[in-house]
């Protein structure tokens, strides 16, 4: 399907009365979304799931959905197109949207290297509720870990459209947190998106 286009008609949107605000008094926590984007191998899976960990054992309701996770389900028919990149954001976008309304705090690791595809999916929620995190880690320390082997392959020209490599990444111009996962520990990492949280109200309602 093409962006932004809905193809049904005749669909009557039926409004719950169990709202995203009564779910948040019953949690105690408030929901949103933390959207991780960055190159792969900067850490964006490992820092969302360290995040969910601390998160978890302090009673919060949370999920991770996962860019490579996603990739063998719900968006396997996707590849690294632009216009599959764009699709593969989108679906996550409006997925993660619902989340939100179910008062659970999403979190995604995805490589999501367009602004505009970034810049939508804030778009589709309340003002605040979604939070860019930007794990900022320079090429060359991704290609040095290379964790899945997948660089080397790139630059052997046995993988196409690899972002870094042969697919761009757009940096975001004001996200609301840098994590230099580059050098910071995963601890110092977790540490400041949990500040984030808190500064935002999402967490620390109930002095946790
Ligand atoms: S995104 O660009 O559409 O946001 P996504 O985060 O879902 O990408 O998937 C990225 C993961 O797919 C990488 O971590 C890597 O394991 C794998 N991958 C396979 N091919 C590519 C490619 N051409 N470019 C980037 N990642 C790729």
């Amino acid at each position: 399907m093409t962006e932004d286009a809905q193809k049904s008609s005749n669909v009557v949107w039926h409004h719950a009365t169990v709202t995203r605000l009564r779910r948040e008094a019953l949690t105690g926590h408030g929901s949103a979304i933390l959207w991780f984007t960055g190159l792969s191998s900067a850490g964006k899976s490992t820092l969302a799931h360290a995040v969910e960990e601390q998160l978890h054992r302090k009673g919060c309701l949370t999920f991770v959905f996962d860019g490579d996770n996603v990739r063998h389900g719900l968006c396997s028919d996707l590849g690294f197109s632009i216009h599959d990149r764009n699709e593969n954001i989108r679906r996550v976008g409006e997925m993660t949207k619902l989340f939100l309304e179910a008062g659970v705090i999403a979190l995604t690791a995805f490589i999501s290297p367009f602004r505009a595809d970034r810049e939508r999916v804030r778009s589709l929620v309340p003002h605040g509720d979604f939070l860019e995190i930007y794990c900022h880690c320079p090429l060359e320390i991704c290609e040095r870990r290379d964790v899945k082997g997948l660089y080397k392959r790139a630059r052997a020209g046995e993988i196409k459209d690899f972002t870094g490599i042969s697919s761009p990444y757009e940096e975001p111009d004001q996200p609301e947190l840098v994590v230099d996962t580059g050098t910071l520990s995963l601890e110092e990492s977790v540490a400041k998106v949990l500040d984030l949280l808190r500064v935002r109200g999402v967490i620390g309602r109930n002095g946790e």
